[in-house]
């Protein structure tokens, strides 16, 4: 195997919400994403994932304050880049562009009157100033066509789109930029398992030709288990047991693990079963 290569870790990160009583949500957590790897984040509702993920790529707003921690990318450049420092342009170059993010339940987010095309324009807009109207449309003919979309879809309205097709835009506008980062946030926690497997499928398939690295976020451990190169179960705003997938599976340490495995009878098969089994690709209507 081949050395590490970090792309980003966070290092004794701490959040809190600033009510009454203060909520700490995060506790301590130092994690390392590598170039290119899935990363399993697990964990019940309410355990501080989103929270989490929201620190890592810098959206945490009031009430949440990062109390303490720090962040690091580090660029293909080779540049680090402390994430808690970036401001202004610096941040706004760095979402989107670095890191983007599925966030949950982001299939119902997207303006339902305004058209795919003028959401994802809207990204090189903000990003890509002096983009052309030629290559805009290009890359996002390109961009639905990466997730199994039709691009005639691109003149679509949301409100005209199944879920599982919203969620095809919500990746295609996330990988808009070709970021080095995905977080995905239960992206596909809302949708029945058909349609499910075909948007893991295809994150899969995206991963292997782009290259980026995925935090992907679950409380559905043994799917995580599939589909994940490493995996940190959390508990409580705190990581309480890390491994490969394989060492999860085979061999989890901390009690909450065990029982993350068993409440989903789900599993039966071995690693890579979820992605496999099912229609083939191509087969299975995307809905
Ligand atoms: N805006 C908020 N104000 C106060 N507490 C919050 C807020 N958002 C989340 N929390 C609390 O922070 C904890 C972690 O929440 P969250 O990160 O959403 O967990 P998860 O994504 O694992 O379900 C929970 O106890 C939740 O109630
Ligand atoms: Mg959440």
């Amino acid at each position: 195997m081949s050395a590490p290569d970090p792309v980003l870790s966070a290092r004794n990160v701490s959040i809190e919400y600033e009510v009454d009583p203060p909520v700490k949500a995060v506790r301590n957590v130092s994690l390392t994403l590598n170039r290119g790897e899935i990363l399993g984040l697990a964990g019940e509702s309410g355990c501080g994932k989103t929270t989490l993920a929201y620190g890592m790529n810098r959206l945490l707003k009031a009430p949440a304050l990062m109390t303490g921690g720090e962040i690091v990318f580090h660029d293909r450049d080779g540049r680090d880049i402390d994430v808690v420092a970036l401001d202004g342009d610096g941040l706004r170059a760095f979402r989107w562009d670095k890191i983007s993010m599925v966030f949950q339940g982001a299939m119902n987010s997207l303006n339902p009157v305004i058209s795919v095309r003028a959401q994802i324009f809207d990204i090189f807009d903000t990003h890509r100033p002096g983009m052309s109207k030629k290559d805009k449309q290009a890359r996002a003919e390109e961009l639905l066509t990466l997730v199994g979309v039709d691009p005639s879809r691109l003149t679509s309205f949301p409100h005209e789109l199944s879920g599982g097709m919203r969620q095809r835009m919500m990746i295609a506008m996330a990988l808009a930029l070709d970021p080095q980062v995905m977080i995905m946030d239960e992206p596909t926690t809302a949708l029945d398992v058909v349609v499910q497997r075909g948007i893991i499928r295809e994150i899969m398939r995206l991963r292997e030709r782009l290259g980026f690295a995925v935090i992907f976020i679950t409380h559905d451990l043994p799917m995580l288990i599939e589909i994940s190169d490493r995996i940190a179960v959390m508990l409580q705003g705190e990581i309480v047991e890390e491994g490969t997938a394989e060492e999860i599976y085979r061999t989890p340490q901390h009690e909450y693990t065990k029982k993350l495995l068993s409440s989903f009878p789900s599993l039966k098969g071995e690693r890579g079963d979820f992605v496999r089994t099912g229609s083939q690709p191509g087969q299975e209507e995307i809905r």
